[in-house]
Formats: structure tokens, sequence, C-alpha cells
């Protein structure tokens, strides 16, 4: 399955969730997650995202490995969102901050 790593949180951008054709994507407040049982590993959500977050899980990087469980996890419990809605109101002042797991809300 493909994975939502750390650059989405607080940014949430959702330019993701339009294209994908199984509509796997789960919203919580200030995160997406992918649903790892829905996922068909298309691809075609890695490039919409404007901070690329997205990764397959075989390439997630060595030090944000804990978001392959943490999707998997937190889209059980959350709901799915399959049309665009606008980014976080400070998006951009999040964007290129490294290491935001400590902000993630559930
Ligand atoms: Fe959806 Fe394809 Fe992305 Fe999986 S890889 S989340 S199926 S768009
Ligand atoms: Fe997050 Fe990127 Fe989608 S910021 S909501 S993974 S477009």
């Amino acid at each position: 399955a493909y994975v939502v790593t750390d650059a989405c949180i607080k940014c949430k951008y959702t330019d993701c969730v339009e294209v994908c054709p199984v509509d796997c994507f789960r919203e919580g407040p200030n995160f997406l997650a992918i649903d790892p049982d829905e996922c068909i590993d298309c691809s075609l959500c890695v490039p919409e995202c404007p901070v690329s977050a997205i990764y397959a899980e075989d390439d997630v990087p060595k030090d944000q490995q804990g978001f392959i469980a943490l999707n998997a996890e937190l889209a059980k419990n959350w709901p799915s969102i399959v049309e665009r809605i606008d980014p976080l109101p400070d998006h951009a002042d999040w964007a290129d901050v490294k290491d935001k797991l400590p902000h993630l809300e559930r």
C-alpha cells in the first residue's frame, strides 16, 4: 500500500483524494491516512501532493517507517474523504517543517 508521511501533518492539501480510484483516503483533523486494505498501489496520488508526502510502502524513508503502521491504525477510525477541501489555514507555515509527528491530532 501507499503511505502518507510527515509532510502532510498540519498542511492537508487533499489534492490526493481526487485521483484515488478506490476512495481509500481517510481524514483526520490535520492529516490524511491511506487505508492499506483498500489501496491498490496505482500510484496516482503521489504526484498530486504539493509536499510529496506520499510514498510506496517499500520507499518510505527510514526515519518515517512508523507511518506505515500509523496509516493502518488511523485509517480504521477516520471517515472517508473523496473530494478536495481547502488546506489548513496555516499550511504554508508548516509545509517545509520536518518531524511534525508531535503535532498530529487524532
Ligand atoms: Fe489511492 Fe492509488 Fe494512492 Fe493507493 S496509490 S491511495 S489506490 S491513488
Ligand atoms: Fe496530505 Fe499531500 Fe494529500 S499534504 S492531504 S498527502 S495532497
